[in-house]
């Protein structure tokens, strides 16, 4: 099984948005998937609840019981683990890391959101985790040019010490639309910008994690 904790201590980066996003990627996928909730605020369980069809299962959990479903996941056969973390406090986070067999660290293009992120990067680091730095909410190109805060952003990013995701997510409405509906943006536009960034992020998350040894087996 392969656990992605996706964090950043900053409130509205995108931390629940890309759970629940890569969480039904992989459970589209065919992975047995499970999406722990581990904040408080329960935003990723309400996603979830809201959608009608099948999808990854959902363990509304605190940080404390953190090890105690990974244990049960691992028991179940589960092959793919998304934990969508608080902004705070400091130990919950950090639990989130040390489960992890990969942490996804959300950053939009802001001063501030940078200057979290490094610090982020540095507890990932500490850990000896795997990191993948993901830029969310960037702006559109404009006349086929990246703007200059998202450019600068990059170029601040590869100074933190862990990789940059090759695929960024822009800003877009569909993020906001599918998830108050359980849903992917692949499954509420197909073949969209959006659906095409995430297939493009899970796919390299999924080669960065060898998660490609043999698809499970498990009927979605
Ligand atoms: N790529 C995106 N495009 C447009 N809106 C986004 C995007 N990512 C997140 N949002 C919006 O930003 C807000 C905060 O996102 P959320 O996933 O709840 O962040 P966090 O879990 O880090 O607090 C939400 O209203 C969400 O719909
Ligand atoms: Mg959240």
């Amino acid at each position: 099984m392969k656990i992605v904790a996706v964090i950043s201590r900053k409130g509205g980066a995108g931390k629940t948005t890309l759970s629940i996003n890569l969480a039904l990627t992989a459970h589209l996928a065919g992975w047995k998937t499970m999406l722990a909730d581990i904040d408080p605020q329960r935003s990723a369980s309400d996603a979830l609840r809201a959608r009608t069809a099948a999808g990854p299962t959902l363990a509304e959990i605190n940080a404390g019981k953190l090890f105690q479903a990974r244990s049960q996941a691992l028991h179940d056969g589960y092959d793919v683990m998304l934990i969508d973390t608080p902004a705070a406090p400091d130990a919950d986070v950090a639990v989130a890391v040390n489960s992890a067999d990969l942490c996804v660290l959300v950053c939009r293009p802001t001063f501030l959101d940078i200057a979290s992120v490094a610090r982020s990067a540095e507890m990932v680091r500490r850990l000896g985790k795997a990191g993948l730095i993901v830029l969310n909410q960037a702006p559109a190109k404009r006349a086929g040019l990246e703007p200059v805060n998202v450019q600068k952003a990059v170029e601040a990013l590869r100074f933190c010490g862990l990789p940059v995701a090759p695929v960024g997510l822009r800003a877009r409405v569909a993020y906001q639309q599918s998830v108050a509906h359980g849903r992917s943006v692949a499954e509420w536009e197909p073949a969209s910008p959006a659906s095409q960034e995430i297939a493009r992020l899970w796919s390299h998350m999924a080669a960065q994690m060898a998660l490609d040894g043999g698809r499970s087996a498990h009927a979605v």
